[in-house]
Protein backbone atom coordinates (compact mmCIF):
# COMPACT_ATOMS: atom_id res chain seq x y z
CA UNK A 1 0.00 0.00 0.00
CA UNK A 2 1.14 3.61 -0.54
CA UNK A 3 3.46 4.95 2.17
CA UNK A 4 3.41 1.61 3.89
CA UNK A 5 6.27 0.11 1.93
CA UNK A 6 9.33 -1.41 4.17
CA UNK A 7 11.61 2.10 4.66
CA UNK A 8 8.85 4.18 4.23
CA UNK A 9 9.45 7.10 6.96
CA UNK A 10 6.15 7.54 8.94
CA UNK A 11 6.42 10.83 10.27
CA UNK A 12 8.68 12.62 8.19
CA UNK A 13 7.92 13.77 4.93
CA UNK A 14 9.05 11.61 1.86
CA UNK A 15 7.61 12.43 -1.65
CA UNK A 16 4.75 9.71 -3.01
CA UNK A 17 7.10 8.44 -5.52
CA UNK A 18 10.78 9.75 -6.81
CA UNK A 19 13.65 11.76 -5.67
CA UNK A 20 13.93 14.98 -3.46
CA UNK A 21 16.13 17.44 -2.39
CA UNK A 22 15.88 20.93 -0.75
CA UNK A 23 12.94 22.27 0.81
CA UNK A 24 12.08 25.10 -1.20
CA UNK A 25 9.37 27.91 -1.02
CA UNK A 26 8.61 27.36 2.65
CA UNK A 27 5.47 29.87 3.63
CA UNK A 28 2.58 29.97 5.70
CA UNK A 29 -0.51 31.69 4.58
CA UNK A 30 -4.31 31.24 5.93
CA UNK A 31 -4.01 28.55 7.70
CA UNK A 32 -1.57 26.14 5.41
CA UNK A 33 2.55 25.60 5.70
CA UNK A 34 3.32 25.03 2.60
CA UNK A 35 6.30 22.83 1.87
CA UNK A 36 7.75 23.02 -2.22
CA UNK A 37 10.62 21.00 -2.65
CA UNK A 38 13.18 20.18 -5.19
CA UNK A 39 12.03 16.75 -7.34
CA UNK A 40 12.63 14.71 -9.93
CA UNK A 41 9.45 13.67 -11.06
CA UNK A 42 10.94 11.20 -13.52
CA UNK A 43 12.90 9.03 -11.24
CA UNK A 44 14.73 8.43 -7.89
CA UNK A 45 17.87 10.04 -8.84
CA UNK A 46 18.56 13.75 -8.60
CA UNK A 47 17.61 15.51 -12.04
CA UNK A 48 14.83 17.46 -14.22
CA UNK A 49 14.66 19.99 -10.86
CA UNK A 50 11.00 20.90 -10.67
CA UNK A 51 9.27 22.15 -7.60
CA UNK A 52 7.14 19.79 -5.36
CA UNK A 53 4.47 20.40 -3.35
CA UNK A 54 3.24 20.00 -0.27
CA UNK A 55 0.51 20.71 2.10
CA UNK A 56 0.05 20.71 5.96
CA UNK A 57 -2.25 22.42 8.48
CA UNK A 58 0.10 21.09 11.95
CA UNK A 59 3.63 20.38 10.31
CA UNK A 60 2.77 17.22 11.13
CA UNK A 61 0.47 15.38 8.54
CA UNK A 62 1.40 16.48 4.36
CA UNK A 63 -0.91 16.14 1.42
CA UNK A 64 1.58 16.22 -1.87
CA UNK A 65 -0.24 17.95 -4.28
CA UNK A 66 0.52 18.82 -7.59
CA UNK A 67 3.50 20.28 -8.82
CA UNK A 68 4.01 23.55 -8.83
CA UNK A 69 7.00 24.75 -11.23
CA UNK A 70 8.34 22.50 -14.43
CA UNK A 71 11.15 23.38 -16.20
CA UNK A 72 11.11 25.90 -18.95
CA UNK A 73 13.44 27.59 -21.72
CA UNK A 74 15.64 29.28 -18.95
CA UNK A 75 16.48 26.35 -16.86
CA UNK A 76 15.61 23.89 -14.52
CA UNK A 77 14.37 24.99 -10.94
CA UNK A 78 16.70 24.87 -8.68
CA UNK A 79 15.99 26.13 -5.01
CA UNK A 80 14.60 29.27 -3.59
CA UNK A 81 11.73 30.87 -1.28
CA UNK A 82 8.10 32.24 -0.97
CA UNK A 83 6.92 34.70 0.93
CA UNK A 84 3.72 36.84 1.01
CA UNK A 85 3.32 39.84 -0.49
CA UNK A 86 0.94 41.82 2.01
CA UNK A 87 1.67 45.34 0.92
CA UNK A 88 0.82 44.14 -2.95
CA UNK A 89 4.59 45.69 -4.06
CA UNK A 90 4.88 43.39 -6.81
CA UNK A 91 1.35 44.38 -8.82
CA UNK A 92 -0.14 40.66 -9.01
CA UNK A 93 -2.44 41.70 -5.89
CA UNK A 94 -2.84 41.84 -2.54
CA UNK A 95 -1.72 39.11 -0.58
CA UNK A 96 -0.03 37.07 -3.67
CA UNK A 97 2.34 34.61 -2.80
CA UNK A 98 5.83 35.42 -4.58
CA UNK A 99 8.34 32.92 -5.70
CA UNK A 100 11.98 33.39 -6.30
CA UNK A 101 13.80 30.38 -7.42
CA UNK A 102 17.45 29.87 -9.73
CA UNK A 103 16.54 28.51 -13.49
CA UNK A 104 19.36 26.86 -14.09
CA UNK A 105 20.67 27.44 -17.71
CA UNK A 106 23.04 24.96 -17.73
CA UNK A 107 20.34 22.20 -17.91
CA UNK A 108 18.83 23.41 -20.97
CA UNK A 109 22.34 24.61 -22.80
CA UNK A 110 25.49 24.29 -21.70
CA UNK A 111 26.48 28.30 -22.44
CA UNK A 112 22.95 29.39 -20.48
CA UNK A 113 23.67 31.12 -17.10
CA UNK A 114 21.86 30.74 -13.69
CA UNK A 115 19.43 33.30 -13.04
CA UNK A 116 16.90 34.04 -10.58
CA UNK A 117 13.15 34.33 -10.83
CA UNK A 118 10.12 34.98 -10.03
CA UNK A 119 6.81 33.37 -10.38
CA UNK A 120 3.55 34.23 -8.52
CA UNK A 121 0.36 32.65 -7.03
CA UNK A 122 -3.03 34.41 -6.32
CA UNK A 123 -4.75 31.00 -4.84
CA UNK A 124 -2.56 29.87 -1.92
CA UNK A 125 0.10 28.65 -3.71
CA UNK A 126 -1.99 25.92 -5.51
CA UNK A 127 -1.20 27.42 -9.19
CA UNK A 128 1.54 29.63 -10.12
CA UNK A 129 2.08 32.34 -13.10
CA UNK A 130 5.70 32.69 -14.17
CA UNK A 131 6.32 36.34 -14.36
CA UNK A 132 6.90 37.47 -18.16
CA UNK A 133 9.88 39.45 -17.73
CA UNK A 134 12.12 36.93 -16.31
CA UNK A 135 14.82 36.22 -15.44
CA UNK A 136 15.04 39.05 -12.48
CA UNK A 137 18.55 38.67 -11.92
CA UNK A 138 20.84 38.16 -14.37
CA UNK A 139 24.11 36.25 -13.71
CA UNK A 140 26.24 37.57 -11.16
CA UNK A 141 28.87 34.71 -10.99
CA UNK A 142 28.46 31.26 -12.43
CA UNK A 143 26.70 29.03 -10.38
CA UNK A 144 24.68 31.54 -8.01
CA UNK A 145 22.03 30.40 -6.94
CA UNK A 146 19.36 29.73 -4.17
CA UNK A 147 17.56 33.22 -3.32
CA UNK A 148 16.33 33.12 0.02
CA UNK A 149 13.86 36.90 0.36
CA UNK A 150 12.58 37.89 3.51
CA UNK A 151 10.53 41.18 3.87
CA UNK A 152 12.14 43.80 5.86
CA UNK A 153 9.99 46.31 8.06
CA UNK A 154 11.80 49.18 8.82
CA UNK A 155 12.87 49.89 5.44
CA UNK A 156 10.08 48.80 3.38
CA UNK A 157 11.96 46.70 1.61
CA UNK A 158 12.62 42.71 0.66
CA UNK A 159 16.30 41.54 1.48
CA UNK A 160 17.69 38.85 -0.65
CA UNK A 161 20.25 36.09 0.86
CA UNK A 162 21.48 34.45 -2.44
CA UNK A 163 24.78 31.87 -3.00
CA UNK A 164 27.56 33.06 -5.04
CA UNK A 165 30.45 30.61 -5.01
CA UNK A 166 33.48 28.76 -3.31
CA UNK A 167 31.91 30.18 0.67
CA UNK A 168 30.74 33.30 -0.41
CA UNK A 169 27.24 35.07 -0.53
CA UNK A 170 25.69 38.44 -1.17
CA UNK A 171 22.57 40.61 -0.33
CA UNK A 172 20.59 42.51 -2.50
CA UNK A 173 17.30 44.86 -1.45
CA UNK A 174 13.99 45.40 -3.47
CA UNK A 175 11.14 47.82 -3.33
CA UNK A 176 8.98 45.69 -5.90
CA UNK A 177 10.26 41.90 -5.60
CA UNK A 178 11.37 42.73 -9.22
CA UNK A 179 14.39 44.92 -9.70
CA UNK A 180 17.35 44.25 -7.07
CA UNK A 181 20.21 46.18 -6.05
CA UNK A 182 23.36 44.51 -4.37
CA UNK A 183 23.90 45.59 -0.80
CA UNK A 184 26.46 43.41 0.35
CA UNK A 185 28.92 40.11 -0.24
CA UNK A 186 29.55 37.95 2.75
CA UNK A 187 31.70 35.20 3.52
CA UNK A 188 30.51 31.75 5.71
CA UNK A 189 33.39 29.60 6.11
CA UNK A 190 33.04 25.74 5.54
CA UNK A 191 29.60 26.49 4.04
CA UNK A 192 28.11 27.05 0.65
CA UNK A 193 24.43 26.86 -1.56
CA UNK A 194 21.21 27.71 0.25
CA UNK A 195 21.35 30.61 2.24
CA UNK A 196 18.79 31.53 5.08
CA UNK A 197 18.75 34.85 6.83
CA UNK A 198 16.18 35.63 9.63
CA UNK A 199 15.52 37.93 13.03
CA UNK A 200 15.74 36.01 16.22
CA UNK A 201 14.87 37.87 19.71
CA UNK A 202 17.62 37.60 21.97
CA UNK A 203 17.08 36.24 25.82
CA UNK A 204 17.28 39.96 26.87
CA UNK A 205 14.77 40.50 24.09
CA UNK A 206 16.61 42.31 20.74
CA UNK A 207 16.57 41.90 17.67
CA UNK A 208 19.66 39.62 16.21
CA UNK A 209 19.88 38.40 12.34
CA UNK A 210 21.03 34.82 12.10
CA UNK A 211 22.42 33.92 8.42
CA UNK A 212 22.92 30.25 7.64
CA UNK A 213 24.47 28.28 5.18
CA UNK A 214 23.03 24.66 3.72
CA UNK A 215 25.39 22.32 5.56
CA UNK A 216 24.75 24.10 8.99
CA UNK A 217 27.12 27.17 10.00
CA UNK A 218 25.90 30.11 11.30
CA UNK A 219 26.80 33.59 12.00
CA UNK A 220 24.36 35.65 14.50
CA UNK A 221 24.44 39.86 14.13
CA UNK A 222 22.90 43.31 13.66
CA UNK A 223 20.76 44.11 10.30
CA UNK A 224 19.64 47.54 9.13
CA UNK A 225 18.27 46.83 6.20
CA UNK A 226 21.11 48.12 4.75
CA UNK A 227 24.41 46.23 6.00
CA UNK A 228 24.92 42.93 7.90
CA UNK A 229 27.37 42.80 10.65
CA UNK A 230 28.21 39.89 12.42
CA UNK A 231 28.69 39.86 16.05
CA UNK A 232 29.17 36.23 16.41
CA UNK A 233 31.89 33.87 15.88
CA UNK A 234 31.23 30.89 12.87
CA UNK A 235 28.89 28.61 14.91
CA UNK A 236 27.06 25.08 13.91
CA UNK A 237 23.66 23.98 14.52
CA UNK A 238 23.87 20.60 12.72
CA UNK A 239 25.94 18.17 14.27
CA UNK A 240 25.07 15.50 12.67
CA UNK A 241 25.93 13.67 9.47
CA UNK A 242 22.51 14.31 7.27
CA UNK A 243 21.07 17.60 7.75
CA UNK A 244 21.53 20.01 4.89
CA UNK A 245 19.74 22.95 3.08
CA UNK A 246 17.97 23.86 5.83
CA UNK A 247 15.18 26.46 5.36
CA UNK A 248 12.93 28.70 7.70
CA UNK A 249 9.15 29.21 6.83
CA UNK A 250 8.19 32.76 6.17
CA UNK A 251 5.35 34.50 7.61
CA UNK A 252 4.51 32.03 10.18
CA UNK A 253 1.87 32.61 12.81
CA UNK A 254 3.07 34.08 16.38
CA UNK A 255 6.68 35.29 15.31
CA UNK A 256 7.49 31.45 15.31
CA UNK A 257 10.55 30.71 12.92
CA UNK A 258 10.11 27.10 12.27
CA UNK A 259 12.77 25.16 10.10
CA UNK A 260 13.48 21.96 8.09
CA UNK A 261 16.17 20.29 6.21
CA UNK A 262 16.53 17.53 3.34
CA UNK A 263 17.89 14.93 4.77
CA UNK A 264 20.50 14.08 2.61
CA UNK A 265 22.56 11.04 1.82
CA UNK A 266 20.14 8.58 3.40
CA UNK A 267 19.70 5.17 1.89
CA UNK A 268 16.42 3.57 0.47
CA UNK A 269 16.64 0.71 -1.00
CA UNK A 270 14.08 -1.17 -3.66
CA UNK A 271 11.60 1.97 -2.77
CA UNK A 272 9.76 4.52 -5.20
CA UNK A 273 10.80 7.36 -3.46
CA UNK A 274 14.40 8.56 -2.69
CA UNK A 275 14.96 11.31 0.53
CA UNK A 276 13.30 12.05 3.02
CA UNK A 277 12.87 15.83 5.37
CA UNK A 278 14.05 16.32 8.86
CA UNK A 279 11.33 16.90 11.29
CA UNK A 280 10.12 20.63 11.33
CA UNK A 281 12.13 22.28 14.46
CA UNK A 282 11.44 25.69 16.35
CA UNK A 283 14.52 27.74 16.71
CA UNK A 284 15.12 30.18 19.44
CA UNK A 285 18.45 32.16 20.65
CA UNK A 286 19.74 31.51 23.65
CA UNK A 287 23.04 31.92 26.01
CA UNK A 288 24.60 35.08 27.02
CA UNK A 289 24.51 38.09 25.12
CA UNK A 290 28.37 37.62 24.48
CA UNK A 291 27.55 34.11 23.34
CA UNK A 292 24.31 33.62 21.46
CA UNK A 293 23.60 30.75 19.84
CA UNK A 294 20.90 29.02 17.96
CA UNK A 295 18.51 26.44 19.98
CA UNK A 296 16.30 23.92 17.77
CA UNK A 297 14.04 21.76 19.26
CA UNK A 298 10.76 19.70 17.27
CA UNK A 299 7.82 21.75 16.84
CA UNK A 300 5.60 21.23 19.67
CA UNK A 301 2.78 19.26 17.19
CA UNK A 302 5.24 16.55 17.08
CA UNK A 303 3.51 15.57 20.25
CA UNK A 304 -0.14 15.11 18.64
CA UNK A 305 1.33 11.58 16.91
CA UNK A 306 2.46 10.35 20.93
CA UNK A 307 0.38 7.03 20.45
CA UNK A 308 1.25 4.63 23.75
CA UNK A 309 3.53 5.79 26.20
CA UNK A 310 5.91 4.07 28.79
CA UNK A 311 7.42 5.58 31.32
CA UNK A 312 10.49 4.31 33.49
CA UNK A 313 11.89 5.76 36.09
CA UNK A 314 15.36 4.46 36.40
CA UNK A 315 17.20 1.97 34.66
CA UNK A 316 21.09 0.74 34.74
CA UNK A 317 22.96 -1.24 32.17
CA UNK A 318 26.13 -2.83 33.09
CA UNK A 319 28.49 -5.31 32.13
CA UNK A 320 26.48 -8.40 30.78
CA UNK A 321 23.40 -6.62 32.02
CA UNK A 322 22.15 -4.74 29.16
CA UNK A 323 19.15 -2.70 29.41
CA UNK A 324 16.32 -3.17 27.59
CA UNK A 325 13.02 -0.98 26.86
CA UNK A 326 10.17 -3.12 25.98
CA UNK A 327 8.37 -2.56 22.89
CA UNK A 328 8.25 -3.48 19.36
CA UNK A 329 8.07 -0.21 17.69
CA UNK A 330 9.77 0.54 14.82
CA UNK A 331 9.35 4.54 14.81
CA UNK A 332 9.05 6.46 18.07
CA UNK A 333 9.82 9.59 20.12
CA UNK A 334 12.00 8.45 23.32
CA UNK A 335 13.89 10.87 25.61
CA UNK A 336 15.75 9.78 29.15
CA UNK A 337 18.78 11.82 31.15
CA UNK A 338 22.00 10.15 31.19
CA UNK A 339 23.93 10.69 34.35
CA UNK A 340 27.53 9.79 34.52
CA UNK A 341 28.15 6.72 36.11
CA UNK A 342 31.51 4.46 36.12
CA UNK A 343 30.75 3.45 32.40
CA UNK A 344 33.04 5.46 29.90
CA UNK A 345 31.34 4.30 27.20
CA UNK A 346 27.52 3.46 26.77
CA UNK A 347 26.11 2.01 23.70
CA UNK A 348 22.52 2.69 23.07
CA UNK A 349 21.37 0.17 20.24
CA UNK A 350 18.13 1.41 18.27
CA UNK A 351 16.80 -1.13 15.92
CA UNK A 352 20.30 -2.79 15.25
CA UNK A 353 22.24 0.15 15.17
CA UNK A 354 24.46 1.61 17.86
CA UNK A 355 24.62 5.38 19.13
CA UNK A 356 28.05 5.39 20.62
CA UNK A 357 28.27 7.99 24.59
CA UNK A 358 31.49 8.40 25.12
CA UNK A 359 31.95 9.92 28.54
CA UNK A 360 35.80 10.63 28.69
CA UNK A 361 35.61 13.24 25.23
CA UNK A 362 31.83 13.50 26.05
CA UNK A 363 30.62 12.93 22.94
CA UNK A 364 27.80 11.05 20.62
CA UNK A 365 28.76 9.24 17.56
CA UNK A 366 25.92 7.48 15.62
CA UNK A 367 27.40 4.45 14.00
CA UNK A 368 24.43 3.69 11.78
CA UNK A 369 25.73 6.62 9.59
CA UNK A 370 28.51 5.19 9.01
CA UNK A 371 26.77 2.60 6.40
CA UNK A 372 25.99 5.74 4.80
CA UNK A 373 29.16 6.61 2.33
CA UNK A 374 27.15 8.96 0.50
CA UNK A 375 27.83 11.88 2.54
CA UNK A 376 31.80 12.95 4.11
CA UNK A 377 32.21 11.60 7.59
CA UNK A 378 31.69 14.71 10.10
CA UNK A 379 32.70 14.95 13.52
CA UNK A 380 31.08 13.41 16.35
CA UNK A 381 28.05 15.50 18.33
CA UNK A 382 29.66 17.06 21.33
CA UNK A 383 27.81 16.83 24.65
CA UNK A 384 27.42 19.88 26.47
CA UNK A 385 27.50 18.54 30.06
CA UNK A 386 29.94 16.28 31.77
CA UNK A 387 28.11 15.30 34.56
CA UNK A 388 24.31 14.26 32.98
CA UNK A 389 22.47 15.14 29.72
CA UNK A 390 19.19 15.07 28.34
CA UNK A 391 18.71 13.39 24.96
CA UNK A 392 15.70 13.39 23.35
CA UNK A 393 15.99 10.68 20.43
CA UNK A 394 13.32 10.83 17.23
CA UNK A 395 13.58 7.51 15.17
CA UNK A 396 11.75 7.15 12.37
CA UNK A 397 12.40 4.18 9.80
CA UNK A 398 15.32 5.03 8.28
CA UNK A 399 16.23 8.67 10.11
CA UNK A 400 17.23 9.46 13.59
CA UNK A 401 17.26 13.10 15.19
CA UNK A 402 19.19 13.85 18.38
CA UNK A 403 18.63 16.91 20.40
CA UNK A 404 20.67 17.46 23.49
CA UNK A 405 19.30 19.47 26.47
CA UNK A 406 17.73 22.84 25.53
CA UNK A 407 17.91 21.95 22.01
CA UNK A 408 21.76 23.58 21.77
CA UNK A 409 22.73 20.66 20.40
CA UNK A 410 21.25 18.85 17.71
CA UNK A 411 22.10 16.21 15.13
CA UNK A 412 20.49 14.28 12.23
CA UNK A 413 21.19 10.95 10.22
CA UNK A 414 20.01 8.73 8.33
CA UNK A 415 20.27 4.86 8.71
CA UNK A 416 19.03 1.39 8.06
CA UNK A 417 17.94 -0.96 10.67
CA UNK A 418 20.54 -3.71 11.49
CA UNK A 419 19.19 -7.55 12.33
CA UNK A 420 17.93 -6.74 16.49
CA UNK A 421 15.39 -8.18 18.57
CA UNK A 422 15.00 -4.88 20.34
CA UNK A 423 14.39 -1.98 19.43
CA UNK A 424 15.97 -0.29 22.14
CA UNK A 425 18.95 -1.52 24.05
CA UNK A 426 21.63 -0.11 26.46
CA UNK A 427 24.46 -1.63 26.77
CA UNK A 428 27.93 -1.31 28.97
CA UNK A 429 31.29 -3.56 28.34
CA UNK A 430 32.40 -2.39 31.87
CA UNK A 431 31.38 -0.12 34.88
CA UNK A 432 27.85 0.58 34.48
CA UNK A 433 25.46 3.45 33.55
CA UNK A 434 22.68 4.89 35.28
CA UNK A 435 19.84 6.15 33.09
CA UNK A 436 16.84 8.12 34.18
CA UNK A 437 13.46 9.74 33.53
CA UNK A 438 12.70 7.37 30.20
CA UNK A 439 9.74 8.06 28.30
CA UNK A 440 9.22 6.32 25.03
CA UNK A 441 6.32 7.61 22.67
CA UNK A 442 5.06 4.90 19.97
CA UNK A 443 4.05 7.45 16.93
CA UNK A 444 0.58 7.35 15.08
CA UNK A 445 1.46 7.39 11.16
CA UNK A 446 1.08 10.25 9.40
CA UNK A 447 -0.40 8.48 6.55
CA UNK A 448 -2.82 6.67 8.40
CA UNK A 449 -6.29 7.53 8.51
CA UNK A 450 -6.85 10.31 11.00
CA UNK A 451 -8.85 8.61 13.33
CA UNK A 452 -7.17 5.60 14.90
CA UNK A 453 -8.35 2.25 14.57
CA UNK A 454 -10.18 1.24 17.51
C1 LIG B 1 21.59 22.15 -2.63
C2 LIG B 1 21.46 22.40 -4.11
C3 LIG B 1 21.15 23.85 -4.40
C4 LIG B 1 20.46 23.78 -5.72
C5 LIG B 1 19.68 22.50 -5.63
C6 LIG B 1 19.56 21.73 -6.91
O1 LIG B 1 21.35 20.83 -2.28
O2 LIG B 1 22.62 21.98 -4.79
O3 LIG B 1 22.28 24.69 -4.39
O4 LIG B 1 19.64 24.89 -5.96
O5 LIG B 1 20.35 21.70 -4.68
O6 LIG B 1 18.73 20.62 -6.75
Amino acid sequence: MEYQELHRPQYHFTARKNWLNDPNGLVYRDGIWHLFFQHNTEATTWGNMTWGHAESRDLVHWDQVDHALYPDSLGTMFSGSAVVDKYNTAGFGEDALLAFYTAAGQFVNPQQPYTQCLAYSLDNGRTWIKYEQNPIIDEIEPGNRDPKVIWHEETERWIMALYLSGDRYCLLSSQDAKSWTHLQDLTLEGDRECPDFFPLKSPSGDEKWVFTGASGNYLIGEFNGYEFKPQSPLQRFEHGQNGYASQTWSDAPNNRRIQISWMTGGLYPEMPFNQQMSIPVELTLTGSSQQLRLSRLPVNELTSLHRKTTTISEGVAAKGNSFKIQSDATFFDLSFDLIRSEANTLYIVIRGQALTVNWLTNEVKFEGARANKVVPERNPVPLPNKESNSLRILVDKTSLELFVGDGEISASFCYLPDAYSDPIVFNCYEGQQLIKNIELHEMKSIWADEKEAP
